[in-house]
């Protein structure tokens, strides 16, 4: 069953407190853990809010089981991280026909349904993926690419590649998911190492597949890094780390601790108060000139 932390029974406390039903998609990775607990700071009870909070462990029959429970429940707002784009129809217009406004957070919908979501709170995916496939194109322009995909039909998954390929895109030599966990990242680069053999450069989705590759490359005795160099997304400390360690070559930011932002905006938008259709996370990106110390003060 997925777990549910938070909540109180679905009773509003006092008049002003704000019912927030949040379904997040899952535990991921090492970037979703640091947006669920950057989620779970923000929208405190001392803050003013009533959270459910539902872990679908990446899977959308459980997300949209938290959504129809969040109707039932008669939250004042309801956010989700949708796991992948497609399959929301249903559940969206029956949130619509319940009148609860929708906060869209980190990943993106593909719906028939008009105005399904007030707004959106999320990172520039497809500009991520530009970012990763210019800085290979100005450093190994003749690279034979592996890209290492996130789950298949996630916005991130999608525009990171539409983003990447607009750039380099002739280079990619193969492609396969690691459904975003180190776990299959590893056992996804170990086929690639196989059916590849010239491969010398991974695009990784996130930082996790990435860091799954480095054992199955190392397991091989090639060095990572240098044999095959490693572009990834997200930027946690784990991710930094590699590329101090040189491990890894570039890590373009995705930054998860945007719980503050996201508070803002659901208060606003139980107050009825206009907000913007979307809220882009700022991001960075980071090259192996960056510092030990710069890591070891990484919050996330
Ligand atoms: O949707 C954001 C992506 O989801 C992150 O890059 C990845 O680590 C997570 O699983």
């Amino acid at each position: 069953d997925p777990a549910t932390t938070g909540g109180g029974g679905g009773s509003s406390q006092g008049g002003d407190t704000i019912k927030v039903g949040f379904s997040q998609l899952g535990a991921e990775s090492g970037w979703r853990t640091a947006n669920t607990e950057s989620v779970k700071a923000n929208l405190t009870k001392e803050n003013g809010f009533d959270l459910t909070f539902v872990d679908a462990q990446q899977k959308q029959e459980n997300q949209i089981k938290a959504l129809r429970d969040f109707i039932d429940q008669g939250v004042d707002v309801i956010a989700f991280s949708p796991v992948i784009e497609t399959g929301w129809d249903e559940v969206l217009q029956d949130i619509k026909d319940a009148d609860i406004p929708v906060v869209l957070v980190d990943r993106t919908v593909d719906t028939t349904v008009a105005d399904p979501f007030v707004t959106w709170i999320g990172a520039d995916f497809t500009k991520e993926g530009v970012t990763a496939g210019e800085w290979v194109k100005e450093n190994h322009p003749d690279a034979k690419i592996f890209e290492l995909q996130g789950t298949m039909g996630s916005g991130a998954q999608t525009n990171r590649q539409e983003g990447f390929r607009s750039v380099v895109g002739d280079n990619v030599i193969g492609e396969a998911s690691g459904n975003f966990t180190r776990a299959e990242g590893k056992a996804a680069t170990e086929a690639a190492l196989a059916a590849y053999p010239d491969m010398d450069l991974i695009f990784a989705h996130n930082d996790d597949m990435g860091l799954g590759a480095i054992e199955a490359i190392e397991a091989t005795g090639k060095k990572p890094g240098v044999d095959i160099k490693i572009v990834t997304v997200d930027g946690v400390k784990d991710g930094l780390q590699a590329l101090v360690d040189k491990k890894f070559n570039y890590v373009v930011e995705c930054n998860p601790a945007f719980g503050d932002q996201l508070a803002e905006l659901i208060k606003k938008v139980a107050a009825g108060e206009q907000v913007e259709k979307s809220t882009i996370v700022v991001d960075e990106a980071f090259d192996q000139t960056i510092t030990q110390e710069f890591v070891d003060s990484r919050t996330f």
